[in-house]
């Protein structure tokens, strides 16, 4: 399982050095969550703070982008420093457009969908995909509850992965803790991004260990 720690947990009064404490805990990729007040109630960080934090770790920022018209924006998050650019399904109108143009700055592009929204939307573009990103709550907000029928859609994903002979990862984010890690493993997922369950426990590495499974 690749582990992706949501710094939208972290105690941002000291970003630079919690983004430093969760690569030495051993999380494989950085998990950042992009919110503009109008696809989502929150407003969050932009790409001045990716860039301020780039130099503090060598692993890959995976930027997950909660906004409005996010191919006004891909540039400038590619720039800023990202690896792997995710919008969500419900954003824009084209689809298939931003995920080319995130392929075009030489990013790994991905799709985020809420929970009311059906894998089966995905057809057209996974191909396209290097993944797909299921929410397991809904976006806005870190320390939700798991929603459970998530597991379902995981494993529609993972079928659909499989028949059409993809490679495309399934990222699930929201909820997820050491209690429900085991179902998301067996359901398909290859990638988990935790937010509370690591940045609000005492021992960061402990926390990781147990969703590497
Ligand atoms: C929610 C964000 C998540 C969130 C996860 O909109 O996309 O990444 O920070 O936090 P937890 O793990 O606390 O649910
Ligand atoms: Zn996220």
């Amino acid at each position: 399982m690749i582990v992706a720690p949501s710094i939208l947990s972290a105690d941002f009064s000291k970003l630079g050095q919690e983004v430093i404490d969760i690569d030495r805990s051993g999380a494989d990729w950085i998990h950042i969550d992009v919110m503009d007040g109008l696809f989502v109630p929150n407003i969050t960080i932009g790409p001045l703070v990716i860039e301020a934090i780039r130099s503090k770790t060598t692993k890959p920022f995976d930027v997950h982008l909660m906004i409005v018209n996010p191919e006004k924006y891909i540039d400038q998050f590619a720039t800023a420093g990202s690896d792997i650019i995710t919008v969500h399904y419900e954003s824009t109108v084209h689809l298939h457009r931003v995920i080319h143009q995130i392929k075009d700055t030489g990013r790994k592009a991905g799709v985020s969908i809420n929970p009311s929204t059906p894998v089966i939307m995905l057809d057209e573009i996974l191909p396209y995909l290097d993944l797909v990103l299921i929410m397991s709550v809904n976006p806005g907000f870190g320390g939700q509850k798991f929603i459970e029928s998530s597991i379902s859609k995981i494993k529609k994903l993972k079928e659909m992965i499989v028949s059409a002979n993809l490679q495309t990862l399934i990222e699930v984010d929201g909820g997820v803790s050491d209690k429900n890690i085991r179902l998301l493993k067996d359901a398909g997922c290859d990638v988990v991004v935790a937010g509370n369950y690591i940045f609000k426990s005492n021992d960061y590495e402990s926390a990781i260990r147990k969703l590497k499974i």
